[in-house]
């Protein structure tokens, strides 16, 4: 039997490489832009695994053309992109790459937190442009972090691993999740649950951690905003379309919060031209983007794939009932 052939959207890290090219054939996008989906469905009709970004759709459409198809491999931890119920009616076992993101992510939802509030952005174009004539009371005063009161929506691993890093700022750390954290998780991030209203009222800076899914869809919409301190900081990492743009737009223009600091949007690579001022901090979706987690993450996926062509069990498998159905 010959090695199990496997295309990449994109051409991934030499470890990834090395783990993938042991036990299969695969054929990796070199072109520097992203295929369009056109040329995904013509390369995987033929294959037995896919490896996807989240910039790929994995829809049934493109499973029905695909029909030698065992595995799609995410090299994302969020999965919005890939329609794992259809994958696992088709007998597709949908991986992605949880946990080795979540320090690198929550590093980066900081470092937007900081930038936002201390005025970095501004600041650096301000030193860049030749205009600065020397200190002065009054320059780029922001905001403090340290001592605030900090809103996480959503307490999974990377909820988590911000909300850790809150210790060091001295800041009261409140949370909001669909399930309450054990007793135990809740005493060692100094964390007090709250119910989305209560958060929202009191945090200084809210930030989300959520997957985006049905119910949280729209989950910051405008009369969310309404609830929150003229002074609040949105910050998101998570996913685009869990704010509401058009709200969050008008929420800026009224003054309704202070700004907002966003890796992610509701339609990726557009951003709606209302969020392009000044206190509004704006990353091409980076999060993950350190080259030691990145190279994790496409390594995760590679793993998942090799395995399942080797006959074991992927170890990120999202639908372990798809083995069964297969
Ligand atoms: C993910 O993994 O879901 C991120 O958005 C990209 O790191």
């Amino acid at each position: 039997m010959g090695k199990a052939k496997v295309f990449s959207t994109h051409p991934l890290f030499e470890e990834a490489r090395a783990i993938l090219d042991a036990d299969c054939e695969v054929e990796y996008w070199a072109r520097p832009e992203r295929p369009t989906s056109q040329e995904v469905f013509q390369r995987v009709k033929d294959k037995e695994g896919l490896i996807c970004l989240l910039t790929d759709r994995v829809g049934d459409d493109l499973l029905r053309a695909a029909p030698k198809l065992r595995i799609v491999a995410n090299v994302a931890v969020g999965y919005d992109n890939v329609d794992v119920a259809s994958c696992t009616k088709r007998g597709v076992v949908a991986t992605n790459t949880p946990g080795v993101l979540d320090e690198t992510t929550a590093d980066f939802a900081w470092a937007l937190m900081m930038a936002i509030s201390r005025r970095l952005v501004e600041g650096d174009a301000y030193a860049r442009s030749g205009n600065w004539k020397g200190w002065n009371l009054d320059q780029f005063c922001g905001t403090d972090v340290w001592g605030k009161t900090l809103g996480i929506i959503g307490l999974g691993r990377i909820g988590r691993a911000f909300a850790r890093r809150a210790a060091g700022f001295k800041m009261h750390v409140l949370y909001n999740s669909t399930k309450r954290a054990p007793e135990e998780i809740e005493r060692e991030l100094n964390a007090e649950y709250r119910d989305l209203n209560a958060l929202l009222a009191e945090s200084d800076f809210v930030s989300l951690h959520v997957p985006l899914n049905s119910e949280t869809r729209g989950l910051l919409d405008a009369p969310k905003f309404f609830r929150m301190k003229p002074t609040a900081f949105v910050i998101n990492t998570a996913r685009g379309p869990v704010i509401d743009e058009a709200a969050l737009v008008h929420a800026l223009e009224a003054g309704k919060i202070a700004g907002a600091a966003l890796d992610v949007f509701e339609q990726e690579p557009f951003i709606h031209p209302g969020l392009k001022r000044p206190n509004v901090v704006m990353a091409p979706h980076m999060g993950s983007a350190s080259v030691e987690t990145r190279s994790k993450m496409a390594a995760m996926a590679a793993h998942n794939v090799a395995a399942l062509f080797r006959g074991q069990r992927p170890p990120n498998m999202l639908n372990p009932e798809a083995l069964q159905s297969a």
